[in-house]
């Protein structure tokens, strides 16, 4: 098991509804302490689409579905309670909206309102280079990301106290050192 708590502050979690890398991250989480799972729309469709149909969380996982207009977990953010901020997976779609400074939705508003809270986020990237193969629901495929997509993510990695990964692998280290 992972230890995430420090100084008595836990760990955020948003998942996207990424199909690459969505089971590995609820392997993860699986094994860590206490945390906040703060979950978007789309990552609420597609966790049913995928084989574990059933996550487990360890005990005391508080999750927050995006159902407010205002994204009002984000209020959490003020408290101070967070020490670290995990993306994980994020869409193409997420990190073009943190990029472009949009916070529309639950995932969006975390991610902002961590920068000005100055807590530290750590994102796992789908997009990171021109192929890859990756999960769909019933079999694997080649997925080719834009450029666009690539660039966004780039512009990502220039975020003040922002962390890009881009495998799982490195996320666990990181994760690791926290
Ligand atoms: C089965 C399935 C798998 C998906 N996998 C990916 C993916 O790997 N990467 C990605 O960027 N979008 C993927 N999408 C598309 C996103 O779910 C979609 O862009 C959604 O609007 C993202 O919303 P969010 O960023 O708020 O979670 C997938 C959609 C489905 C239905």
């Amino acid at each position: 098991m992972i230890n995430n708590s420090k100084n008595n502050k836990k760990l955020g979690w948003v998942i996207t509804g990424s199909g690459h890398f969505f089971e590995e991250c609820l392997d993860i989480m699986s094994n860590l302490g206490e945390f906040d799972l703060f979950v978007s729309k789309a990552a609420d469709e597609v966790i049913r689409m995928y084989k574990k149909k059933k996550a487990s969380f360890p005990k005391n996982t508080r999750i927050f579905r995006d159902t407010t207009a205002s994204s009002a977990p984000v209020g959490f953010f003020y408290k101070n309670i967070y020490h670290t901020l995990v993306v994980a997976p994020a869409t193409s779609n997420s990190i073009a909206k943190f990029v472009a400074g949009i916070s529309d939705n639950l995932a969006t508003n975390i991610f902002a309102q961590a920068g000005k809270c100055k807590v530290p986020c750590i994102v796992l990237a789908c997009d990171t280079e021109p192929e890859h193969d990756t999960k769909a629901p019933s079999k694997m495929v080649k997925v080719f990301p834009r450029k666009i997509d690539l660039e966004n993510t780039k512009k990502l990695k220039s975020f003040e106290s922002t962390k890009v990964v881009s495998s799982v692998d490195d996320l666990k280290k990181v994760l690791s050192k926290i």
